[in-house]
């Protein structure tokens, strides 16, 4: 009765502890910011609401929020227009709808691994083949660039990126960037740089993003994070114009159009930057600088300090596996994701967003640190 497609697909490790998470937990499952979004920005969308912008709009956007996207874009390549932009319904749909446009079956696909949930399922409901290539904790998470190099083929035909990280925080340094964009040229790759955590740094160079460095680039981005507002659903990519047509027409598909009033509402955040981002960013800051200190208390337990984005990704010494690990957890209040969920070498980790408030970041860490005494070999000889 159902497709192998369907059949094959897994519910993702997030969704599965969340939905088993009772009341009261202390979230640090989710990936979303914790914050309204920016005043000007919802009195934007209730204008828009009540000005009767409540009706399908053009496939690809409305021109003004395009234009405004190319703008931001311009920064990276001069001559970015509003042809290279599609307007989507989050970064999720951007990625669906890159993957059916770009990977051909039998295609294979280069994903991080640890990585992002969707990148190999993505691949997979498109009838391609994900490779996964390692980030080198040892490396701060940067690309391990030898090996992903070896897992190149000619059947290889896209190259998936993701700086900031998720799970792991990592900014790619600029010296990587490049490098990547060498080994796709050299390798005649398409680039698929999902970029939607480009403004939650941490790290004074700031992003370098994947646009305008070559020809054969889709970067993705949302305005899920940057204005917290994850379920209001609104993304783009950017793209070659040839690209972007092609993939808008996956796009149209999909979901006809993006909520009109939704761009209404973006479009006057991107025209008018609201303070409450800066503020937000600020605030996230403060939170991984107390989060990580405290973790550092934790026994057993060892984490790379993240640059970018909200996720610690701490390596567990336990003697337990991530599931049994996050389960346990989650008996004593804190939901956490096991880091298995982002692929193989997630294996001994656990993630945990710090997009939460700083007493239930200190809550958190009580709960850690008292599990980590039970379980390291302090807590395990005794009685
Ligand atoms: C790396 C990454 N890409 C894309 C997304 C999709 O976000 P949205 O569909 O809300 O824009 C997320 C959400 O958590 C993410 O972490």
């Amino acid at each position: 009765m159902f497709s192998s497609r369907a059949r094959e697909l897994e519910i993702s490790g997030i969704r599965r502890m969340f939905e088993a998470a009772p009341p009261g937990t202390i979230n640090l499952g989710l990936g979303e910011p914790d914050f309204s979004p920016p005043a000007a920005i919802q009195e934007a969308l209730f204008d828009a609401i009540r000005k009767g912008y409540n009706h399908y709009g053009p496939s690809a956007g409305i021109l003004p929020l395009r234009d405004a996207l190319a703008q931001r874009y311009r920064r990276w390549d001069g001559r970015t227009a509003r042809e290279s932009v599609v307007v989507t319904e989050g970064g999720t749909e951007a990625l669906a709808a890159c993957a059916l446009t770009l990977y051909e079956v039998g295609d294979e696909v280069l994903v991080p691994n640890p990585g992002f949930v969707l990148y190999a399922p993505h691949a997979r409901m498109a009838g391609a083949i994900p490779i996964p290539y390692p980030l080198d904790e040892a490396n701060g998470y940067q690309p391990d660039l030898e090996a992903l190099e070896s897992r190149i083929t000619p059947r290889t035909r896209v190259l998936v990126v993701n700086s900031p990280s998720n799970p792991t925080g990592s900014v790619y340094a600029p010296r990587v960037v490049d490098r990547l964009v060498d080994l796709a040229r050299e390798h005649d790759l398409t680039i698929l740089s999902d970029e939607v955590y480009d403004e939650i740094l941490y790290v004074p160079q700031g992003h370098r993003s994947f646009w305008g460095r070559y020809e054969r680039v889709v970067v993705v981005n949302s305005f899920s994070k940057l204005f917290a507002m994850t379920g209001w659903r609104l993304g783009y990519l950017v793209a070659p114009p040839a690209v972007a047509q092609q993939v808008n027409k996956v796009h149209y598909h999909l979901v006809a159009c993006p909520s009109t009033p939704v761009q209404m509402a973006a479009l006057a955040g991107l025209s008018a930057p609201p303070r409450e981002t800066a503020e937000m960013v600020r605030e996230f800051r403060a939170r991984r600088d107390l989060f990580l200190r405290g973790l550092k208390q934790v026994p057993g337990l060892r984490c790379v300090i993240p640059e970018g984005a909200f996720y610690a990704f701490p390596r567990i010494d336990w003697g337990l596996s991530p599931l049994e690990a996050a389960q346990a957890l989650l008996q004593r209040g804190l939901l956490c994701t096991p880091g298995d969920s982002f692929g193989s070498l997630g294996e001994g980790h656990l993630r945990m967003s710090f997009a939460t408030s700083r007493e239930n970041l200190r809550r958190a860490l009580r709960i850690l640190e008292e599990f980590g005494e039970e379980r390291t070999s302090r807590g395990r000889a005794a009685p």
